[in-house]
């Protein structure tokens, strides 16, 4: 028997050497080894073998049999666990079709762009001051946008906002305050309100795009005052930023509030030293606000006598630009996944 064996090793050997898949193996691993494999079957014969002879052949038996296992072992290592997992799962007919050594292709979540997300913070620190969600048309008419908002044509406040008009009458809207009047209009005070938008304006650098973001805010009661507007619009940014950012107030003008003010913010991105985001001044002005004008209440058919209310109107990509110390907003809409992809 031998030569037997002799002759079986030297075929595992060969064809082990030769396999070029673990399907291959795992045949020949059934035909060597298995229930019915030739070393098995070697096995059987060893009963009708002399007492003299049946321990030297069982002993070289039981060599061949572990040489052909660690053959069939070490040549498995020699192919990729892809492949190997692609016999196991039934896909070995795509070998040569696929090349299971690739990496595998990642799938690419979609994220939040970082202007909804900022919105829908803003969102959430007005709600819980208790201001409900009021929404207007993006393509408005002058009256809503100008007109009613104490700014009749030929005003010099026009310039104010560089218009995208549609004809004479319409137009699109250069900022939310449109909201406030369709809002008075719709129902009696009290009111406190927040209306985010899309608004246009003819306007482009580093700090204005074409499009942007704003956010209204119009609360009117009996007794609303410049105070209460001033602890919104502090406790509007200290929640988000943190309570050490520094808010700066300054006289200012819209026709549609008296008194009128700017609200800066400490620029985020220099700490208030000065840098391209903000002019080199070290504050970004992030809203417009004020005391409503009693003209608007009259044009919507309020009693100025009965109520007063203040009103604000803010930038969100330049609150995002803050957050996120982004130094020019037109990146926003630049649509590169690169830097889409880091919020
Ligand atoms: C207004 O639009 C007023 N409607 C705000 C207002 C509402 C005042 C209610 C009083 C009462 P202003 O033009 O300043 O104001 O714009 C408000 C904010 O929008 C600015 O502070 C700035 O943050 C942002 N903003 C203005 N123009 C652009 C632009 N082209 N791109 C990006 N943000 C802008």
């Amino acid at each position: 028997m031998h030569k037997e064996i002799e002759d079986i090793l030297k075929r595992a050997k060969r064809e082990i050497e030769k396999a070029k898949d673990s399907k291959t193996l795992d045949a020949l691993r059934v035909k060597f080894l298995g229930r019915k494999g030739e070393i098995t079957l070697a096995f059987k014969k060893l009963s009708s073998l002399s007492e003299e002879e049946r321990p030297q052949i069982g002993r070289l038996l039981n060599k061949a049999k572990k040489e052909i296992d660690s053959l069939l072992k070490e040549k498995g290592k020699s192919f990729s666990p892809s492949e190997r997992s692609l016999y196991k799962d039934g896909l070995g007919w795509l070998k040569g079709v696929v090349d299971p050594s690739l990496p595998g292709r990642r799938k690419i979540i979609g994220k939040l762009h970082p202007i909804t997300k900022v919105m829908g913070e803003i969102c959430s620190v007005f709600q819980s001051m208790g201001f409900s969600i009021a929404q207007g048309p993006e393509v408005e008419e002058d009256f809503y946008n100008f007109e009613a908002l104490n700014i009749p044509p030929n005003h010099p406040a026009r310039d104010m906002q560089d218009t995208f008009y549609i004809d004479d009458k319409i137009l699109l809207r250069t900022h939310t305050s449109p909201i406030q009047i369709r809002t008075m209009k719709a129902q009696k005070p009290p009111i406190r309100i927040i209306a985010p938008g899309k608004v246009y304006r003819c306007d482009s650098d580093v700090t204005h795009t074409p499009m942007f973001h704003q956010v209204e805010g119009l609360m009117v009661d009996k007794n609303v005052s410049f105070s209460q507007l001033k602890g919104t619009l502090t406790q509007f940014v200290h929640k988000i930023f943190d309570a050490q950012t520094k808010v700066r107030f300054r006289p200012s003008y819209f026709p549609f509030t008296e008194p009128s003010a700017e609200v800066d913010i400490q620029c985020v991105n220099c700490r208030g030293k000065g840098c391209r985001v903000c002019s080199y001044t070290g504050w970004l002005e992030v809203l417009g606000a004020g005391m409503v004008h009693p003209a608007v209440f009259r044009n919507v058919g309020y009693d100025p006598e009965e109520v007063t209310g203040f009103a604000f109107g803010l930038g969100v990509e330049r609150i995002a630009m803050l957050k996120y110390s982004i130094d020019d907003i037109r990146l926003f809409y630049d649509n590169d996944i690169r830097f889409l992809d880091q919020f």
